[in-house]
């Protein structure tokens, strides 16, 4: 913006016999100024004018974004951090009652697997956000979908979310992972691949749970221990990703500020509730046959009892460092994660 000089004021007084002298600019002079392809702006009675943006320069400012998983924990997450970077989404939706309580600008319904779907979606848009379905078996064939359609819409980012150590082959989902990553490096697309830890949100659906009986169960032993992320942060890297234009050719490992175990976990439920908490070891079979009961798919069972036996013996673990420098600030920490999710719930009055 620049101010205007004196002189084309007052060409402008001159020629409309409307407009006053420098320095009594009111704003109900600028709400008169013509449409004219400038930006005007009117501060201290002074006129300032600038050239409006270019269609390319919005593209880059407000970019359209395609979420895949959108109405999951993740994809919300995601979502709701792009909107708040004043980025505009295009939610791919399993189920068309989905869009509820999204901020988004447009959506797409049905299933990832769906080759007909893609070239639509991906029409139009200029980044790609690849979150698959929770073990899906086929997150293979989901990737290499999406890679073609996004080399064909000519996309200029493609954001895989994929998961802390993909290069575990006992843990069939994170192997499916590392081949998804790889389909990525062969592929000629602008990438970045987020590989976050386990969510501390994941404790979430076992809350009133542990509250009621005061006990924190796990398949594995207490004392492994995990790199555990709040998805929030996560959130908000992915935002930053995606909004900015110098994270292509990047792969980020995402875990929060501390190696936690369960017993750890337990203590800090114990000390925000001022109650004793205790973290016990279940039985694996125990849990697959809770499993089956509720009707989770074979192939989850597999995949998330393998993850259980490596947990057992490795937990998993990282380092905090990159999700620092990506948000500017330390990570949030479990105890911070628990006052921020567990305040005014699960005290003593569930006991
Ligand atoms: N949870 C963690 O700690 C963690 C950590 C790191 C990475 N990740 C990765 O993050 C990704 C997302 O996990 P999440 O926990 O956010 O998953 P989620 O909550 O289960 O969400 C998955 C979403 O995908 C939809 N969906 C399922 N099958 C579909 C299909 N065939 N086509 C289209 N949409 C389909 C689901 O809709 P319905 O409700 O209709 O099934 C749901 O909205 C996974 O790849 C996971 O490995 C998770």
């Amino acid at each position: 913006m620049r101010r205007l000089p004196e002189s084309l004021t007052a060409a402008y007084v001159a020629q409309m016999g409307l407009f006053p002298a420098p320095g009594q600019w009111t704003y109900d002079d600028y709400a008169r100024l013509p449409d004219d392809g400038w930006r005007y702006k009117a501060i201290q009675g002074e006129l300032y004018m600038g050239a409006a943006p270019r269609p390319a320069h919005q593209r880059v400012i407000r970019r359209m974004i395609l979420v895949t998983g959108a109405a999951g924990k993740t994809g919300k997450a995601v979502i709701h951090a792009l909107a708040q970077a004043n980025q505009a989404v295009r939610a791919w939706l399993h189920r068309p009652e989905q869009t509820e309580g999204l901020p988004i600008a447009d959506s797409i319904v049905g299933d990832l697997e769906d080759p007909r779907l893609w070239p639509a979606a991906c029409s139009g848009v200029d980044a790609l956000y690849l979150i698959c379905p929770n073990m899906h078996p086929r997150e293979l064939k989901i990737g290499k979908l999406a890679l073609q359609s996004a080399q064909a819409a000519g996309i200029s980012l493609f954001v895989y979310h994929s998961v802390l150590h993909p290069q575990t082959e006992e843990m069939p989902h994170h192997w499916q992972k590392l081949r998804v990553e790889e389909e990525i490096l062969r592929s000629d697309l602008p990438f970045t691949i987020l590989q976050p830890c386990a969510y501390m949100q994941n404790i979430l659906a076992y809350r009133t749970q542990i509250a009621a009986s005061g006990r924190y169960a796990v398949p594995y032993t207490i004392y492994a221990r995990f790199g555990l992320v709040d998805l929030a942060d996560v959130a908000q890297v992915a935002a930053r990703v995606l909004s900015e234009s110098d994270h292509a050719g990047a792969i980020y490992e995402l875990a929060g500020p501390a190696n936690l175990s369960s017993a750890e976990v337990a203590q800090a439920l114990s000390s925000h509730w001022q109650r004793p908490i205790q973290a016990i070891q279940a039985p694996l079979d125990e849990w697959e046959r809770s499993a089956r009961a509720t009707g989770m798919p074979s192939n989850a069972i597999r995949s998330l009892g393998a993850m259980f036996r490596y947990y057992d013996r490795y937990g998993l673990l990282g380092n905090g460092n990159v999700l620092s420098w990506l948000l500017g600030r330390r990570p949030t920490s479990f105890a911070q994660f628990v006052e921020r999710e567990f305040s005014g719930c699960g005290g003593a009055a569930l006991v």
